[in-house]
């Protein structure tokens, strides 16, 4: 085969951002294919604090794939890894270069290993949707490398098979995960609500409570609440169908009032499932309880709505103030609450919501 003549390497490096979900996701009602039992929503964060940066280099020269995850080699061998390799290399294209003399056919990318390297410029595993900006990150550079053209819709489709949060972070701005009701997953695709120039006002403070690796993946997590939780079965039937949609009004209006009420009501429920859950799984601790408990009397006092609270599968607090006198006073009370000394928080991460328009660099 042509690309198999000479020593060429061939690079592509990708950044993807994380996103963090205001209606949670939570359940699977297909593990291989990750087919979820709720449509959920997110907000795609600032990749400057929060982002997978990955490169992947091909050469006729590696005789297998390989993986390194923040300098440190994994196995490439788990089937999530391995559906979104394949997917993209069934999609793989022509590719020529000829000032390099490399000419790689449609058919020689089956036969061609990549060394993948990637870097998330924020804790791995600790409940900020690391897997997000991962598995997004990775099928959009393979997808570059591989000279792919297929749209964004059917590219979250196999960055849902690495993980499903990874679907989200495909787009910038607010991002709807469709939970579609095939049963080849095709139509479970994410879509993009509005881009990331809506509603730039807000802004998203993360405290750091942890940034230890979880003691429950959220892929085992959800597993366990699947099978034992019968709160899981009416919060995916009753509660977040009609969520879902008052979510996408109050997104569509800017309404901070009603979009506070929901992302606080659906952390609170997603880790009632945790507790619901036997044995219970306690992603929350005692920091992210005093975090909730400062924000409602705030928002109490105030008559009104100032902050939102949301976590997810980790004791992380994810704040989201309505503009930027309200990010100041927050970060204010955390400082007072929360002194350094306490150590109650490692760090502060402050950003935009998102600056990224999609996937990519
Ligand atoms: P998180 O809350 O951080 O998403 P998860 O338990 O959902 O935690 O997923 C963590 C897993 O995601 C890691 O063990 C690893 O397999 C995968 N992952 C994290 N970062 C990356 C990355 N940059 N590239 C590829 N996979 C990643
Ligand atoms: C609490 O996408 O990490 O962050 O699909 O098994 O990889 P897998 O799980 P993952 O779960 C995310 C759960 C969550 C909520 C959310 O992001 O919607
Ligand atoms: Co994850």
């Amino acid at each position: 085969m042509a690309a198999a003549e000479g020593q060429w390497v061939l690079m592509a490096t990708g950044r993807s951002p994380t996103n963090i979900a205001v209606i949670k996701y939570w359940g699977k009602r297909d593990e291989a294919l990750i087919l979820p039992v709720n449509d959920s929503i997110s907000v795609t964060l600032d990749p400057d604090h929060l982002s997978a940066t990955t490169t992947v280099a091909v050469s006729p020269s590696f005789p297998s794939d390989r993986m390194w995850l923040n300098g440190k080699e994994i196995s490439l061998s788990g089937g999530r890894f391995q559906s979104c390799l394949r997917e993209i290399r069934k999609r793989a294209r022509d590719f020529e270069d000829e000032k390099k003399g490399i000419n790689i056919k449609k058919e020689d990318w089956e036969e061609l290993h990549v060394h993948i390297a990637s870097y998330n410029n924020f804790p791995t595993a600790a409940g900020l949707a690391s897997s997000a900006a991962g598995f997004a990150c990775l099928v959009f550079t393979l997808g570059k490398i591989m000279n792919v053209k297929e749209d964004y819709g059917e590219l979250s489709s196999i960055a849902r098979q690495g993980s499903g949060s990874a679907c989200r972070s495909i787009y910038g701005g607010f991002v709807k995960w469709c939970m579609g009701k095939k049963d080849d997953g095709s139509d479970s695709i994410a879509v993009q609500l509005a881009d990331e120039t809506h509603w730039n006002d807000l802004v998203i403070i993360i405290a750091v409570v942890s940034s230890k690796q979880k003691e429950t993946s959220s892929t085992s997590g959800m597993r366990d609440s699947v099978e034992t939780s019968p709160l899981l079965q009416y919060r995916a039937q009753t509660v977040v169908p009609s969520r879902v949609l008052k979510m996408e009004e109050a997104i569509k209006n800017h309404d901070f009032e009603s979009f506070a009420k929901l992302t606080c009501a659906d952390s609170n429920q997603f880790h009632a499932v945790c507790l619901d859950t036997s044995p219970p799984i306690f992603y929350m601790n005692d920091t992210s309880h005093r975090i909730i408990s400062l924000v409602e009397k705030w928002n109490h006092s105030e008559g009104t709505p100032q902050v939102a609270y949301t976590f997810d599968a980790g004791p992380n607090a994810v704040l989201i103030a309505q503009n930027r006198k309200t990010a100041a006073l927050l970060l204010q009370k955390l400082l007072y609450y929360f002194p350094p000394e306490d150590k109650d928080l490692s760090s502060y991460l402050v950003g935009d919501k998102s600056i990224l328009g999609d996937a990519g660099l």
